[in-house]
């Protein structure tokens, strides 16, 4: 069975499409390379022994999108394809609009067209507004999005849910990511931020392999045990394995559902440092600064329907993510470079 991925040369796509083919599935990718390098197409081949057929597309072209069907009996779709930088959609949000939901819609109708009715999509907890109830679970209020890259993923889910009303037999599974981190334990694949870190584990890894001086620690005044900002951190070997669970739960054509992956535990960002500074065998340096705007003090989420229903729960906990970040960036020190 072939498994389309959109955007899989990316960090959760390229993971992604190592545990696929673990579990059995046959890899197509399609990237155009806008935030991923060719380069881990060669890392994948290293890791699987196989060369993934690849298709350097932008996916809202729907004439070179139609080849790969055509060329490829597609199964199921998983959609990771899309612009995700939170500050940059602030400055520029019609290009996140444009292309993240473009890329979608022209892809649903390239599946139509080829009658391929299963997907898998690339949501994220950012899509639960400040007024849900923690743990967040699946029937916490969604919205108001702080900024125009969660509007995408919230404008997105609803438009795979009219969709799947208005065509009884799609089969759809919206994953509400929490916060993705860690590499394979090859360390051959892992996150490669194209300029300076955004997200806080590959800040932490640049300071700690000794390319940035010391980490910002965005306000300790939270309403949280330390006063730091609390996150549920999920490996990205545990979140590609929610994505298998995902694609066969749509191939079996159970029906439509959301799922958060996440573990169910709030770690906050000092206790991020101290399991970091243990990992890579140095203390990694922080200072504290004040709060980051837009940012929350605690998300976390409620994993249990995931298990419940996909039969998946994570593996790994902090300190593989740690040691599995540090074998990565070590290694790498410059990522694809
Ligand atoms: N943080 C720092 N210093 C940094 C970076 C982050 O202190 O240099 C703190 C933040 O203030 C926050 C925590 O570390 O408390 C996590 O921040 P990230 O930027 O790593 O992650 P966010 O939770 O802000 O955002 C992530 C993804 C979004 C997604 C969201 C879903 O980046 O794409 O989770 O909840 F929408």
């Amino acid at each position: 069975m072939k498994i389309l991925l959109t955007g899989g040369a990316g960090y959760i796509g390229s993971h992604t499409a190592v545990e696929l083919d673990a579990a059995g599935f046959e890899v197509v990718i399609a990237d155009n390379f806008s935030n991923s390098s060719p380069i881990v197409l060669e890392r994948l081949e290293t890791i699987t022994g196989k060369r993934f057929p690849l298709y350097e597309i932008d996916v809202a072209d729907k004439t070179a999108l139609r080849r790969v069907f055509e060329e490829n009996e597609i199964g199921a779709v998983i959609h990771f394809a899309g612009y995700k930088a939170v500050g940059e959609s602030v400055s520029i949000p019609l290009s996140y609009y444009r292309n993240n939901i473009d890329s979608t819609l022209s892809l649903m109708e390239v599946m139509a067209e080829f009658g391929c009715k299963n997907l898998v999509f690339s949501s994220s907890a950012t899509v639960y507004g400040n007024r849900a109830k923690l743990p967040f679970d699946e029937e916490a209020k969604t919205g108001p999005c702080t900024n125009p890259y969660g509007w995408t993923k919230l404008f997105i889910e609803q438009i795979i849910t009219d969709y799947a009303k208005a065509n009884g037999d799609f089969s759809s599974v919206l994953l509400r990511y929490f916060n993705p981190v860690g590499a394979h334990e090859s360390g051959l694949i892992g996150e490669d931020p194209k300029d300076v870190p955004n997200n806080l584990m590959p800040y932490i890894a640049r300071v700690a392999v000794g390319t940035l001086p010391f980490l910002s620690v965005y306000g300790n005044d939270y309403p949280t045990p330390d006063g730091t900002g609390v996150r549920d951190y999920i490996h990205v070997t545990d979140l590609a394995k929610g994505h298998v669970a995902a694609v066969k739960y749509v191939l079996e054509k159970k029906g439509n559902e959301i799922f958060n992956l996440g573990t169910g535990k709030g770690i906050s960002v000092l206790e991020m440092v101290k399991a970091y500074s243990e990992a890579c065998g140095h203390e990694v340096g922080y200072k504290i600064a004040p709060r980051r705007p837009g940012d929350i003090a605690e998300c976390y989420a409620n994993a249990e329907k995931a298990e419940k229903i996909l039969g998946w729960k994570v593996e790994l906990g902090l300190s593989e993510m740690c040691r599995d970040s540090w074998n990565w960036q070590s290694k790498n020190p410059e990522g694809y470079k």
